[in-house]
C-alpha cells in the first residue's frame, strides 16, 4: 500500500534530513538557521502582507543595490527585508537572492528592467493572479511613463538619506517609454553622457530600484486598503495597432509595449499625404488627376470620419504595385497624395492600365488609371 505522504510530513522528514547530515558532517555552517528549524505550519500562498512605509523601502532597495543584490534582488529585498522585520514567518525563510537573476534586464540581457521584475515578482507572492495583473501593469505602466530617476529619489540623494553614497548629486531624468532595461538604460546614458560602468549610471540605477520598491509598496498598501483604482490602459498608440494584431482580430502578437519604437517602418510607405481642407459627409475615392499621366498623378480621398485607410496600385493582372497609405489611421477630411509611378522597390512602371484601390473601414473603392509614355 503506497502511505500518503503530505507536504507537511515531506517538509518536516526533510528539515530531519538537514539536521542529520549536519550531525554527521558538523559543518552546521553550510545549513542556515531557517532550515533547521522544523516548520510545522505551510504558509499558503498568497503569503502576507502588512502595511509598510514606501520611503523605508526606496532606502532598502538603494542600499541592496550598491550591496551586491543589483536592481532586480534590490527592489525585491528592500521590500521583503520590512516584511521579515513585522512579519518574521514566512518572510525570513525566503532570500532575497531568488531574484538576483533579474540584474541588468535578466543575467544582463536588457531584457525587463530588472526593478520591475522584482517588483511583480513580490506582487505575485502576495495577493491572487486575478489581483496581480492590474497592480502589474500599473506599476509597469508608470515606470514606462515616469521620469526617472524620481524627483523624490534625487532629493533623498542630495539631501544625503540613503545609506550609500557612492554618489549624492541629483542626476538627470529620463522617460524610457518602455519596460525593457535595454531602452531605460541605454536612452539614460544617451540623455546624462555617461558610460554604463560610471558610478552616476549605477547610482541612477540604485535610485530607480528605490523607486520601483516605493512604487510598489504604494501599489500594495492602497491594495490592501481596499482603496487601489486602476488607471493603466493600453496607450493610444498601442491600441490602434493592437486594433488589428490584438486579441479582437489577428490574435497573433503578445505585447503591451509600443510597438513603433521597433516597427519605425511598418505600415509607412514613405508616400506623403495632405489634407486638403473641407468636412466631407460620405467617403469618397476620386478620379486621379491628371489622367492619362506621365510621369506622376495625384489622388484624392475622402473621410467623413476616422478610419484606417488603405489606398494601393495595381496592375491590370491584380499585381500590388504600390502601397500609397498602408492602414493608417486619418481623422475626417478630404485628403491628396501622389502616385509618382514607382513600384514599392521605385523603379518606374510602364504605360499602361493601374487602378487606385482605396479601403476604410467597410468602404471600398476602386478606380482605373492610364499611364501613357
Ligand atoms: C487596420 C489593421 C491594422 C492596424 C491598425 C495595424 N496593422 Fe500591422 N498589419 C496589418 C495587416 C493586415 C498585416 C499583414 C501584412 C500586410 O499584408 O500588410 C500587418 C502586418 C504588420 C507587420 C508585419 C509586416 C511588415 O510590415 O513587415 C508589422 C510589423 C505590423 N503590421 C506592425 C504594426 C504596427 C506597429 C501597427 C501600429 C502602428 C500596426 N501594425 C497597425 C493590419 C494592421
Ligand atoms: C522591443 C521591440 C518590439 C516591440 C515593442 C514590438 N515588437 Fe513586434 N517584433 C519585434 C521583433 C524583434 C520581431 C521579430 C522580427 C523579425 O523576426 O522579423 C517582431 C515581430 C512582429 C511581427 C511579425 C513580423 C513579421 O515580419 O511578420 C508583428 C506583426 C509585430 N511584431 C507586431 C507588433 C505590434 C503590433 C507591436 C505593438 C503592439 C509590437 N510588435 C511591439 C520587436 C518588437
Amino acid at each position: 500500500m503506497q502511505k500518503n505522504v503530505t507536504r507537511k510530513d515531506f517538509l518536516l522528514n526533510a528539515s530531519k534530513a538537514a539536521v542529520g547530515i549536519t550531525a554527521v558532517a558538523g559543518i552546521s555552517s553550510l545549513v542556515t538557521t531557517a532550515n533547521t528549524q522544523a516548520r510545522t505550519q505551510i504558509t499558503a500562498w498568497p503569503w502576507p502582507y502588512t502595511q509598510l512605509d514606501p520611503e523605508a523601502a526606496r532606502i532598502q532597495a538603494h542600499n541592496f543595490y550598491w550591496n551586491g543584490k543589483d536592481c532586480c534582488a534590490g527592489s525585491f529585498g528592500g521590500i521583503t527585508t520590512l516584511l521579515a522585520a513585522a512579519l518574521p514567518d514566512p518572510w525570513v525563510n525566503l532570500p532575497m537572492e531568488i531574484m538576483l537573476y533579474g540584474r541588468g534586464g535578466g543575467n544582463g540581457w536588457g531584457v525587463l528592467c530588472g526593478c520591475l521584475n522584482g517588483g511583480a515578482a513580490l506582487i505575485s507572492l502576495v495577493t491572487s493572479k486575478v489581483d496581480s495583473g492590474p497592480l502589474i501593469s500599473e506599476l509597469w505602466g508608470w515606470y514606462e511613463q515616469a521620469e526617472l530617476p524620481t524627483d523624490q529619489a534625487n532629493l533623498v540623494g542630495t539631501s544625503g538619506g540613503y545609506l550609500v553614497h557612492n554618489y549624492d548629486g541629483a542626476l538627470p531624468q529620463n522617460v524610457s517609454g518602455s519596460p525593457l532595461c535595454h531602452a531605460s538604460v541605454t536612452e539614460w546614458c544617451l540623455v546624462a553622457q555617461k558610460k554604463i560602468s560610471d558610478t552616476e549610471r549605477k547610482e541612477r540605477c540604485a535610485r530607480v530600484t528605490g523607486d520601483v520598491a516605493a512604487k510598489t509598496v504604494e501599489l500594495l498598501n492602497a491594495h490592501f486598503a481596499g482603496t487601489f483604482t486602476p488607471t493603466y490602459t493600453d496607450p493610444a498608440a498601442v491600441a490602434a495597432c493592437l486594433d488589428c494584431h490584438g486579441s479582437a482580430v489577428f490574435n497573433n502578437v503578445m505585447t503591451k509595449m509600443d510597438c513603433t519604437p521597433c516597427h519605425i517602418t511598418a505600415h509607412k510607405t514613405g508616400s506623403i499625404v495632405e489634407e486638403v481642407g473641407g468636412s466631407p459627409s460620405s467617403f469618397v475615392l476620386s478620379q486621379n488627376y491628371p489622367n492619362p499621366f506621365n510621369p506622376s498623378t495625384n489622388i484624392r480621398f475622402s473621410l467623413p470620419q476616422t478610419e484606417k485607410v488603405r489606398l494601393e496600385i495595381y496592375d491590370i493582372q491584380g499585381n500590388l504595385i504600390k502601397s500609397l497609405v498602408d492602414y493608417e489611421l486619418y481623422q475626417p477630411g478630404n485628403y491628396e497624395v501622389t502616385w509618382d509611378g514607382s513600384d514599392n522597390r521605385g523603379s518606374r512602371v510602364a504605360s499602361g492600365i493601374y487602378f487606385a484601390k482605396m479601403q476604410a473601414g467597410k468602404f471600398a473603392h476602386t478606380k482605373k488609371m492610364n499611364l501613357v509614355k
